[in-house]
């Protein structure tokens, strides 16, 4: 299995966000072909299967969409909301803010995430949820940022490999902000007073 894709050719931001981004990591037509992919990979291993997918709030709301609509499998979708909070990048608190409401007792869950950066949240939920006894919990997260990683857990499927940058778009966020994106691209040090 094709674990992650490398990043070649970074773009430059379009005109009005170039004050505020470096540049454009991973582009629309990246983005898609390679959640293509991802779903290949999925109804390839879920077939046959009672297939839960679950979706952590907020970030996964570009990544879901787009990954559900090529996901060629019956399935049931559910979500589970956690933030973090704490001004600092590193001792984070990590609250839940939203419940699953499907059973998933031996059921197959997918849980799908935006990026996988020191794995603290990751590690949170699956702990959760495997309180729920699941048959087994597999995780899918669109950017892996391997770098930061603090806690012990991988993806079993990834998108792309990323270096330690501070990325935004395509669901993910600063301070709320550029979540609505179609690319993810890279926010200026200035951006977040580093
Ligand atoms: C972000 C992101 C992941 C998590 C990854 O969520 O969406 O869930 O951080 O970081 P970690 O691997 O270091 O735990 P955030 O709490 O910012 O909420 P959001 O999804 O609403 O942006």
């Amino acid at each position: 299995m094709k674990k992650s894709v490398p990043l070649s050719l970074v773009r430059r931001a379009p005109p009005h966000l170039r004050q505020e981004l470096e540049c454009v990591l991973i582009s629309r037509t990246q983005l898609h072909r390679r959640v293509r992919e991802l779903a290949q990979q999925i109804e390839r291993d879920f077939a046959g299967r009672d297939l839960v997918v679950v979706s952590l709030l907020s970030g996964t709301i570009m990544f879901i969409a787009d990954l559900l609509r090529s996901l060629n499998l019956p399935l049931r979708l559910d979500f589970i909301g956690v933030s973090s909070y704490g001004g600092g990048t590193v001792s984070r608190e990590l609250t839940f803010t939203k419940e699953l409401r499907l059973d998933v007792r031996d059921r197959d869950v997918l849980l799908v995430d935006d990026i996988l950066d020191t794995g603290k949240t990751l590690t949170a939920v699956i702990a959760r949820i495997q309180k729920l006894r699941p048959r087994q919990i597999k995780t899918c997260v669109l950017l892996d940022k391997r770098a930061r990683r603090v806690a012990n857990v991988q993806a079993d499927y990834a998108g792309f490999d990323i270096p330690d940058l501070f990325v935004v778009g395509y669901g993910l966020d600063y301070a709320e902000r550029y979540r609505n994106l179609p690319f993810v691209g890279v926010l200026r040090p200035e951006m977040y007073g580093k």
